[in-house]
Parts: structure tokens; C-alpha cells; sequence
């Protein structure tokens, strides 16, 4: 399989291209011993943001559990900063691999403001700063979550997530069910966060135009395997490439099953 191309502009000032944070060598990851995810080998750099797309039961969520620590691999190594990840979720997540789980993990019987306090951290990054990102939040922190809108429910999921200042920030469809008119506003927030705070992003998003749009590469599975990996840029220019990986009529190296 192809490790994507990585942009240009994941550097670290001018000193040579900068490790990767988070890394799959050959990841192979399932459910009760049944293989969902074969073989897989990503990195994802400092700043980057990684679109990671595919079609229902691809293996998407798996993939990105597994980064969490959620799921043990069956073969292969996934490491964040350079160590490997492993089932201790929490000390993970202390290690700034952050997941944005496809429920956005939010208490809808608490306020904004109570939702974001309990995901403070030492270290992390102050709410006001959050609220800076998302000033609709502020407007509405006495609101109870399960009164917001679908769009303000995934402004405070990411905001939420953004507090613990991730190194590695894993966001799993956050605009499920939402208008794509909501994720056009709030993707480019995203890649705007992204390049002010270094953070690497693995974005799974069924809106694959607006994900390309804002992403520096991307991955596209089916059935598990790696169909079309490389820039955002060149998959962009090449959308029925895209749309054929989708079907698993890639032709590549990696044949679906
Ligand atoms: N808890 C589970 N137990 C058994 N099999 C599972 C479980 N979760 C997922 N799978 C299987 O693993 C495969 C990959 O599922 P996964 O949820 O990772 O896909 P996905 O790309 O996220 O799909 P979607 O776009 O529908 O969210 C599918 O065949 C699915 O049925
Ligand atoms: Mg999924």
C-alpha cells in the first residue's frame, strides 16, 4: 500500500520534515478476531490533517478506536510521539490523542459550560480560548447541550475535544445527519485551529469534497484495505478516482476482497 503524500507545509520551521506524531506500520485491527482493518500504514505529521474516507463498514472507526487504544491490533504498530499506543485509553488520551467519538460525546442533560468544564485538563487549553475558536458556544454556555442545534452540538464536541490541547485530534463523522452547509463552516475552523496549534488531524467525513478541500491528504478505504492513498491536492484533481476507490474499482495494489 502507498503511505500518503505528505504536504509541504508540514514542517518544523525550516529544520527538514518533522516526525510524524501518529503513525500505523502495517495495522492490521478487527473485531473478535475477525480482521476489519488489513495491513494499514498512515503517518500523519504536525499540522497536517489526514481525510480518511470510504464507504459504510470500510473500516474507518475501527481505525481510528485502534489509534485510541480502543481496539488491540492483531499485527502491526501504531505509535503517537513516537510510542507505541497501547490499551491504557486514558493514558493516551493524557498523551494528547484525542478521539471525537461519532455520538460527539457530549452530557445533553448539562450546559455548555458544565459539558466543556468536565473535559478541562492541567495543561490544556483555558476555555476562553475555546470560546474564542467558537463564539456562537459562548453566547449559548447556559443552554443546556441537548437544546443545541446539530451544528452547535459539533461546535461544543470539537470545542470539548480542543481543550485537551491534542497533539493528535481523531474526529469521527461530525457532521453526521448535519447539512452541508454546517460543515462548510465549520471545516475551514478546523483547518484554521490546526495550523494555529500544530495539531495533526485525522478527519473521517462523509462530505468527501469538503474534507479534500480543507485536508493536505487523504486515505480512501474499502473493505479494510487501503484503496487510493495521496495529496489532498491530487485527489482532488483526480474525483473519479476517488469515486472508483469507493466502489473498489481502484485497480490499485490493494484489491478489495
Ligand atoms: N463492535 C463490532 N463488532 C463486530 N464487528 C464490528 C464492530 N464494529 C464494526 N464492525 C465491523 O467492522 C467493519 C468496519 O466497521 P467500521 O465501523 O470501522 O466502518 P466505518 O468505515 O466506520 O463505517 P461507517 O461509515 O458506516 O461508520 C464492518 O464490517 C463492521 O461490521
Ligand atoms: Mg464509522
Amino acid at each position: 500500500m502507498t503511505t500518503p503524500t505528505v504536504s509541504d507545509d508540514t514542517t518544523t520551521g525550516g529544520s527538514g520534515p518533522a516526525a510524524p506524531v501518529l503513525s500505523f506500520d502495517k495495522v492490521t485491527v478487527g473485531h473478535f478476531g475477525v480482521p476489519a482493518v488489513r495491513e494499514l500504514s498512515i503517518d500523519v505529521h504536525p499540522g497536517e490533517i489526514l481525510a480518511l474516507l470510504g464507504p459504510n463498514g470500510a473500516g474507518k472507526t475501527t481505525t481510528l478506536l485502534s489509534a485510541v487504544g480502543a481496539l488491540p491490533v492483531m499485527s502491526g504498530t501504531i505509535t503517537a510521539m513516537g510510542t507505541p499506543i497501547d490499551s491504557r485509553v486514558e493514558r493516551n488520551a493524557r498523551r494528547g490523542v484525542t478521539l471525537v467519538p461519532d455520538n460527539r460525546g457530549l452530557f445533553h442533560r448539562l450546559s455548555v459550560t458544565d459539558n466543556l468544564r468536565l473535559a478541562r485538563r492541567k495543561g490544556g487549553t483555558p476555555i476562553d480560548v475555546v470560546y474564542e475558536y467558537f463564539p456562537k458556544l459562548q453566547t449559548l454556555r447556559g443552554r443546556r447541550c441537548g437544546n443545541l442545534s446539530g451544528g452547535e452540538q459539533q461546535m461544543l464536541a470539537l470545542a470539548k475535544a480542543l481543550l485537551t490541547k491534542p497533539s493528535v485530534l481523531l474526529i469521527d463523522e461530525l457532521s453526521m445527519g448535519l447539512a452541508p452547509v454546517l460543515v462548510q463552516d465549520l471545516l475551514p475552523r478546523l483547518r484554521a485551529i490546526a495550523d494555529e496549534q500544530n495539531m495533526a488531524v485525522v478527519l473521517v467525513e462523509q462530505h468527501i469534497d469538503l474534507a479534500l478541500g480543507i485536508a493536505d491528504s487523504a486515505v480512501v478505504l474499502h473493505h479494510g484495505r487501503v484503496a487510493l492513498a495521496g495529496s489532498a491536492r491530487e485527489l482532488r484533481a483526480g474525483r473519479d478516482r476517488v469515486e472508483a476507490a469507493y466502489f473498489g474499482r481502484s485497480g490499485g495494489a490493494d484489491d478489495p476482497e
